[in-house]
């Protein structure tokens, strides 16, 4: 009874142990996300974060190599990151600082940005220079006045602000071959989406996208067939060569550089026109690259904020102590 016994426990025993290496080997296999990966990723995420896709091949082709000895080929290099310059043009109110602190919450989300930060102001003023060195953002600092003759109301605004953005931008980058990089112009008052810089990002010479909140409409955007932009869906001057607002473009760095003289231009220039103004001496509307899958999805909101009500703000006995607000 005994011998029985040992005997077929000699026969099954090659097979548990074949069964336990089975699964032994089964369960070190990476179990597959759970979740997809954030949308965030690649090109959204902070510094550190992950670039590129991790993986490019289906799942099957991975499974196979991980069994084999050999580890696996590093992956190739990955592309340099264009590097987004946003142009704000700011200007000293109650609310100044509120907005910029919005900008930079979301600024500090996206990889490789350089915040170029133009003052309308004689001098940089001590509250945007502190604010910009706690802001944790690779940035630039610059200022200049607007003249007062076109502080009026019904005429653009933030011209000689933008200029002196992309005056900056050409001068570091005039003497050596572009680095790749994508400029947009980044009002403080704006809503972006993370999403948004995704789509920039991949600009090769001027993309376009809808802006929501605009032109008396819930959104204005570019009109696209086949691939390409065809007219404009707005609310208000449809004759306008490129009838979109400032939020809804970029532009890639080397066509900066390859038309040093596109600026944004007072002379002539009419409210709402700036837009069109500069986009026509750098480019042709059958040459914009659509985005946010072919201008079908709003990404950047025109927001403004409400004037704030400092009725009830003393005029004597004032606060004991200083607070910047
Ligand atoms: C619309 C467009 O979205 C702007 O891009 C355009 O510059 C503006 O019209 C115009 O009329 O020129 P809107 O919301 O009416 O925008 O303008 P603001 O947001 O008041 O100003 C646009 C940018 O210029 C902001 O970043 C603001 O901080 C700055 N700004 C405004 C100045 O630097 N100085 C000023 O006196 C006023
Ligand atoms: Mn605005």
């Amino acid at each position: 009874m005994k011998s029985v016994l040992f005997s077929r426990f000699f026969i099954l025993l090659p097979w548990i142990l074949i069964v336990i290496i089975m699964l032994d080997v089964d369960t070190r296999r990476p179990a597959p996300p759970l979740t997809p990966r954030p949308y965030l990723s690649p090109y959204a995420g902070g510094r550190g974060a992950a670039r590129l896709p991790l993986r490019r091949g289906g799942p099957g082709r991975g499974r196979e190599q991980r069994n084999e000895s050999r580890p696996p080929p590093p992956p190739p290099p990955e592309p340099p990151l264009p590097t987004i310059y946003a142009i704000t043009p700011t200007y000293s109110r109650p609310v100044q600082k509120a907005e910029l602190t919005r900008l930079a919450n979301t600024f500090r989300q996206v990889a490789q940005l350089h915040w170029i930060l133009v003052e309308d102001a004689a001098a940089r003023s001590e509250l945007v220079s502190r604010f910009l060195a706690r802001a944790g953002l690779p940035s630039t600092h610059l200022h200049v006045p607007t003249p007062r003759r076109y502080k009026r109301p019904g005429l653009p605004r933030a011209t000689e602000q933008r200029n002196a953005g992309l005056a900056w931008l050409r001068q570091r980058h005039g003497h050596q071959r572009a680095q790749p990089g994508v400029l947009f112009f980044a009002d403080d008052d704006n809503t972006y989406s993370l999403e948004l810089f995704q789509e920039m990002r991949t600009t090769r010479k001027v993309s376009v996208w809808p802006v929501g909140l605009v032109g008396g409409r819930r959104y204005e955007r570019p009109l696209v067939e086949n691939g390409k932009v065809v007219g404009w869906y707005t609310g208000w001057r449809a004759d306008r060569p490129f009838a979109i607002d400032m939020a809804g473009f970029a532009v890639s760095l080397q066509v900066i550089l390859s038309n040093p003289k596109a600026v944004f231009k007072r002379r002539g220039s009419q409210p709402g026109m700036q837009e069109s103004d500069f986009l026509k001496q750098i480019t042709t509307v059958e040459e914009l690259e659509p985005k946010a899958s072919n201008c079908t999805k709003v990404l950047v909101w025109h927001t403004r904020t409400e004037k704030v009500n400092l009725a009830n703000e003393p005029k004597y006995h004032l606060d004991a102590v200083t607070i910047e607000v």
